[in-house]
């Protein structure tokens, strides 16, 4: 059996992960949360698990420096990664979403500013619509962008929606449901397919 290269996103969504790699036999011993080790095996070193930042996870898999990725729906949307998603884990689930203020009245006939840390997603869906928009980049806090003028409306991930009821903001329209997802490289998925088919198949059963 030939090893294979496991890539996770750093931070919250990992623990949840760990958790299940764990259920299902898979344990990476000297992991812990407060880690700031970056590279980890399972015990028979059959399994080498990298973690790397969550929208990097889809490109260390299109490139082939990981054959498996285990990330969630909008960073892989958002980094248009060439890579085939097998397996829904069903976990960190939340949604896109438009926001902004209730009342607030774009000026017509003008291009909308959508401020948002996912700017290809934002204009893949108002694209759909046949609208073109203005985006804003943003790293985060980006709820205060409407409350500033600084855009119309967000695009932004809303898990619990206190973030945007703090802020006196609501949800316009909803895009799409979002949870982790597994990625397989294209390449490995031809040359590895026996590691890659047991592995899926084993969180497949953790999961049901
Ligand atoms: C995310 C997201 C929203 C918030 C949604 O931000 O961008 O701001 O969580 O969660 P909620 O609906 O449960 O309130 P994150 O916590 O990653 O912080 P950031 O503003 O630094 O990006």
């Amino acid at each position: 059996m030939q090893s294979i290269t496991l890539a996770l996103a750093k931070g919250r969504p990992a623990k949840s992960t760990i958790d299940l790699l764990k259920k299902a036999g898979i344990q990476f011993n000297d992991f812990h949360e407060k880690s700031r080790k970056l590279v980890f095996y399972n015990d028979d070193q059959s399994i080498k698990l990298i973690f790397v930042k969550a929208l990097d996870v889809p490109t260390y898999v299109e490139k082939g420096a990981a054959d498996i990725g285990i990330v969630g729906k909008d960073n892989i949307l958002e980094s248009q990664a060439d890579v085939y998603e097998l397996l829904d884990l069903k976990i960190g689930k939340c949604k896109f979403a438009v926001a902004g203020k209730k009342d607030h009245i774009s000026d017509q006939g003008q291009q909308l500013t959508i401020a948002t840390k996912y700017p290809n997603i934002a204009k893949n869906h108002f694209a759909k619509k046949g609208q073109s928009i203005e985006t804003v980049k943003l790293n985060g806090s980006v709820e205060l962008a409407p409350l500033i003028g600084l855009a119309d409306y967000i695009v932004d991930i809303v898990e619990t929606g206190s973030t945007l009821k703090e802020n006196g903001l609501v949800v316009i329209e909803d895009i799409e449901t979002i949870s982790t997802r597994l990625i397989v490289n294209k390449a490995s998925f031809a040359t590895k397919s026996a590691e890659v088919q047991q592995f899926i198949n084993l969180l497949k059963s953790t999961l049901e």
